[in-house]
């Protein structure tokens, strides 16, 4: 098997402004492997995040806090393998960019394994980064409203910015990290009403997860959009293999049944 990609020409953040201008949305997903890249970007995924979602998806943790910069970059190795030709944009992991020289350490890292971005979680504070990572060549996401990363802040992983003065607070603080050279938007789990403000209000992308549908693109969890994790999952969660026959838990469930009734193998999956 090879990766394969059903376009032409690389996603770059160039297209993604391109994209906005036009009123095309932009279409996320995360991936953390080569088979789930090369299935996202064949089916026209333009942005593939190695998300620090993986700490819960793939590793199993309760939060995204024990991901290290050593699991990210591992990640990024593995999707950029499979990607047919999106932005492979990757998060920089908890407390791995607490200063400015710290985040240009950590992002080189994983920039030198195939990312074309790196994704920092929080507001105004992170203004220098921002300004520094892309003076010196590495296109930035800023996710703002609800950053799992500060769950333990937070109180747990609620709607943000429902509050007028903390809704305006999410803008004025995005209009900060895109003066500062942020060239997308992450916008997580804020009233719809929020997100078609910001997207108003900012020139760069908003892509949204919970942010509602006027927003310049969405992002879901991969396994989340199949209905493979186990745990709670949020309102804005889609699960697109729900009700289809043939969806991954249909799938498993007859492998158990024809194996239990001797139905597989058949003759045409046996040697002679
Ligand atoms: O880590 C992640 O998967 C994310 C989601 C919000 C898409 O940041």
């Amino acid at each position: 098997m090879s990766a394969q990609s059903n376009r032409l020409k690389r996603i770059t953040i160039h297209t993604l402004g391109e994209m906005k201008s036009a009123g095309e949305k932009l279409v996320a997903l995360t991936a953390y492997d080569y088979c789930g890249a090369v299935a996202a970007t064949a089916a026209g995924v333009e942005i593939l995040l190695v998300g620090d979602s993986l700490g819960m998806v793939i590793q199993g943790h309760d939060s995204s806090l024990p991901v290290t910069i050593k699991d990210t970059a591992y990640h990024v190795r593995c999707v950029r393998r499979g990607n047919g030709g999106a932005l492979l944009m990757a998060d920089l992991p908890f407390m791995s960019y607490y200063s400015a020289a710290k985040s240009l350490e950590n992002a080189a890292i994983l920039m030198r394994e195939g990312a074309h971005m790196v994704k920092l979680e929080g507001g105004a504070w992170l203004a220098e980064s921002t300004r520094l990572l892309s003076e010196r060549g590495i296109p930035v996401c800023a996710h703002l409203g609800l950053t799992p990363q500060s769950v333990n802040h937070l109180g747990g992983y609620r709607v943000q910015g429902r509050d007028p003065t903390q809704g305006q607070l999410i803008i004025d603080e995005a209009k900060v990290l895109q003066q500062a050279g942020a060239s997308l938007i992450l916008l997580e789990c804020v009233p719809a009403s929020l997100g078609r403000r910001l997207a108003k209000a900012l020139t760069v992308p908003v892509i949204g997860i919970g942010a509602g549908a006027e927003v310049d693109g969405q992002i879901l969890v991969w396994h989340d959009l199949l209905g493979l994790y186990p745990g709670k999952t949020a309102k804005f969660v889609k699960n697109y293999l729900k009700g289809k026959p043939n969806g991954v838990q249909g799938a498993l469930a007859d492998y158990v049944a024809e194996v239990k009734s001797g139905a597989f193998p058949a003759a045409e999956h046996c040697y002679s």
